[in-house]
């Protein structure tokens, strides 16, 4: 597995707050928070989706705009053909899923555990005049579908979400590498943007899903 890892700038970030270098009761570094917590989110694209409905508003864009830039700058780089099958982890409102059909990729799936973050995913995409983008609701600590053999696997902010839950965030993190090395092509890259972590942490905590 391939992984590249990228700090955030601007936009939101899910626990810029909730690093606490002095350690947790579970000794990993981070504070438990509700935004671990599928009930935050669900809440969060809840309301984002009714905004949508009511005024047009996309919503938050975590990391800004810029970081989708850069990652299809570095895909634009790479040479990664448009037709490599992409997947959005954690996709929210499915904002980054636009950015890559417009720029031309045609093989693109996203996930959110939260059925709101994909029916406002769906309705800014339908908004778009966008097709072949493919959703699924799906926890990726939990897959139920056959999601295999992707060429990249784009994770912004998910894994900072899941690293701050409060029930067994350890476990869960080790469950989300298992996941990955399964949805992921063996010579596949992995894109994490973060802001809880660091790119050494990123490449230690990954290097066992190599
Ligand atoms: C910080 S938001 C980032 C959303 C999106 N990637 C973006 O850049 O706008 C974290 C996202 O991860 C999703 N998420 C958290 N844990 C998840 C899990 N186990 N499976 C699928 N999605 C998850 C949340 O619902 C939320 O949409």
């Amino acid at each position: 597995m391939n992984s590249g890892a990228g700090g955030g700038s601007g936009g939101g970030c899910a626990g810029a707050a909730a690093r606490s270098r002095g350690g947790s009761p579970g000794g990993d570094g981070f504070a438990p928070s509700a935004l671990g917590t599928r009930e935050h989110w669900d809440a969060v694209y809840e309301r984002e989706l009714q905004t949508f409905q009511e005024y047009g508003d996309t919503g938050e864009i975590w990391f800004g705009e810029e970081s989708m830039n850069r990652l299809i700058r570095w895909m634009q780089k790479r040479e990664i053909p448009l037709d490599a099958s992409v997947l959005d982890i954690g996709t929210g409102n499915g904002v980054f899923l636009v950015e890559l059909a417009k720029f031309g990729f045609s093989n693109i799936t996203g996930i959110d555990y939260s059925p709101s973050a994909i029916q406002l995913s769906g309705s800014i995409i339908e908004k778009e005049g966008l097709s072949n983008i493919k959703l699924k609701v799906e926890d990726f600590l939990h897959l139920s579908t056959e999601l295999s053999g992707f060429h990249i696997c784009v994770d912004k902010g998910t894994f900072d979400a899941i690293s701050l839950n409060p029930d067994s965030a350890i476990e869960k993190r080790k469950q989300y590498v298992k996941s990955l090395s399964r949805v992921l092509n063996g010579k596949g890259f992995f894109l994490i943007t973060s802001c809880n972590w660091t790119k050494e942490e990123l490449l230690n905590e990954f290097s066992e899903g190599s």
